[in-house]
C-alpha cells in the first residue's frame, strides 16, 4: 500500500487470456485457458482480464467464454474483467458471474467500423444501457480506446479524437480508460503527447495505456507514459496475440518484460516474476510457438 502511496506502484492489467489468444490461430481448449487464469492469479497480478462476451462469430477463438469465466478460481481482491460490446454481450457476462467489464470503442470510425461494425456513436450508443445496468448492479466498467497512435486505414488518428472519446468514456462511468496503441505504431513522444492530452480532460489516475509491440517500441512508450504519470499498464504474458484487421500487428508487450522493467527501475507490481516466465514458458508452449518475451527467451536459455 505504501508503494502506491508513494508512486512506486504499477498496476498490470493482464490481457493475454482475451487480447493474446483472441488473435492466435491455435486455438486452445477451455481447460487450457483456465489453466493459464489460475496460474496467472499465482503470480499476484491483481486484474487479468479473462475472456470476451462477443459474437462467436467474430471472434471463434473465445466461442467458449461463458465454460472458461466458470471455470477459474478467482482469488479474493484479483479482479476478472470481460470485454462486452453490448448488452448480450453484459447478459451473457453476468450469467456467469462477472463483475467487472469492459466496454471498447476506437478514435478512428474506420477502424470501429471493421472490428465492431459501429461508427463511434453507435458504439457507445450500445454501451449506455451496459454502463446503466452495470451502475445498477454494482459491476465496475473499464473502457478501451483503440488506435490512439495510427489506424490501419486512416493512418493519422488526430489526438483531439482521442481525447474526445476517452472523455467521454469517463463521463458516461468507466472508472478507468485503456488508451491503445492497436497497431504498435506509436513512438515514445508521440505517446507521452497523446497521454498528457488525454490528461488535460481525464485523471491521470483513471488512465492506463495498452501498447502492441508490432514496431518494437512498446516499452520505450510505456517510460515515456510512465514519467507523465501513468500507473495502470495492459500487457499480455508471453507477448501473445496480433491484431486480424492489421496486417503484420503483433500481440501486446510481454508482461515479463514490462514486470522485469519495472522491477529494474525499483518500481513494485506485486507479481512473482519467476511464476510470471514460467506461466509465458507454458503458454507458449500450449500455442506450438516461441515466446514473444525477451526476458522468458533469456531465462529459458539460462
Ligand atoms: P453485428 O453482426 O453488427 O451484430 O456485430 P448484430 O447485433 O447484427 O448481431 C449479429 C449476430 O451476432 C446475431 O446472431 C447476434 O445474436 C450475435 P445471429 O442472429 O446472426 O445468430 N451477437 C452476439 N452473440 C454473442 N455475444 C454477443 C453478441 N452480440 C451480437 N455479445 C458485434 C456486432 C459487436 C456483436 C460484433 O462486431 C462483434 O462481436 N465484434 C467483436 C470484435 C472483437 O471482439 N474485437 C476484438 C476486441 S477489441 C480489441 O482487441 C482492441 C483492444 O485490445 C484495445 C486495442 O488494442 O486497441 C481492446
Ligand atoms: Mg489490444
Amino acid at each position: 500500500m505504501r508503494a502506491e502511496a508513494t508512486g512506486n506502484f504499477v498496476r498490470i492489467v493482464e490481457v493475454g487470456a482475451r487480447d493474446g489468444l483472441q488473435n492466435e490461430k491455435t486455438i486452445i481448449a477451455a481447460s487450457a485457458k483456465i489453466a493459464l487464469i489460475d496460474r496467472l492469479t499465482a503470480t499476484g497480478l491483481r486484474t487479468i482480464e479473462a475472456t470476451s462476451f462477443v459474437s462467436p462469430k467474430w471472434v471463434p477463438q473465445l466461442a467458449d467464454a461463458a465454460e472458461v469465466f466458470a471455470g477459474i478460481t478467482r482469488r479474493e481482491g484479483v479482479s476478472y474483467p470481460v470485454l462486452v460490446p453490448n448488452e448480450q454481450g453484459y447478459e451473457r457476462a453476468r450469467a456467469v458471474g462477472a463483475s467487472e467489464v469492459a466496454v471498447f470503442t476506437a478514435a478512428s470510425e474506420a477502424f470501429n467500423r471493421k472490428n465492431i461494425n459501429a461508427s463511434i456513436d453507435e458504439s457507445i450508443a450500445r454501451f449506455e444501457p451496459v454502463i446503466a445496468r452495470a451502475k445498477m448492479d454494482g459491476v465496475k466498467v473499464r473502457g478501451y480506446v483503440s488506435t490512439v497512435l495510427g489506424c490501419p486505414y486512416q493512418g493519422e488518428v488526430p489526438l483531439a479524437d482521442v481525447v474526445r472519446v476517452a472523455k467521454r468514456l469517463h463521463a458516461l462511468g468507466c472508472y478507468e480508460i485503456s488508451l491503445g496503441d492497436t497497431i504498435g505504431v506509436g513512438t515514445p513522444g508521440k505517446a507521452q503527447a497523446m497521454l498528457q492530452a488525454v490528461a488535460g480532460e481525464v485523471p491521470v489516475e483513471a488512465l492506463a495505456v495498452h501498447f502492441h509491440d508490432t514496431y518494437g517500441q512498446a516499452l520505450a512508450n510505456i517510460l515515456a507514459c510512465l514519467e507523465a504519470g501513468v500507473r495502470v499498464i495492459d500487457s499480455a504474458v508471453s507477448g501473445t496475440g496480433g491484431c486480424p484487421y492489421a496486417k503484420g500487428a503483433t500481440g501486446n508487450v510481454a508482461s515479463e518484460d514490462v514486470v522485469y522493467m519495472l522491477h529494474g527501475m525499483g518500481m513494485t507490481t506485486g507479481i512473482d516474476l519467476d511464476k510470471l516466465v514460467e506461466t509465458g514458458a507454458w503458454l507458449a508452449a500450449q500455442l506450438h510457438k516461441d515466446t514473444a518475451s525477451r526476458v522468458t527467451r533469456a531465462r529459458m536459455a539460462g
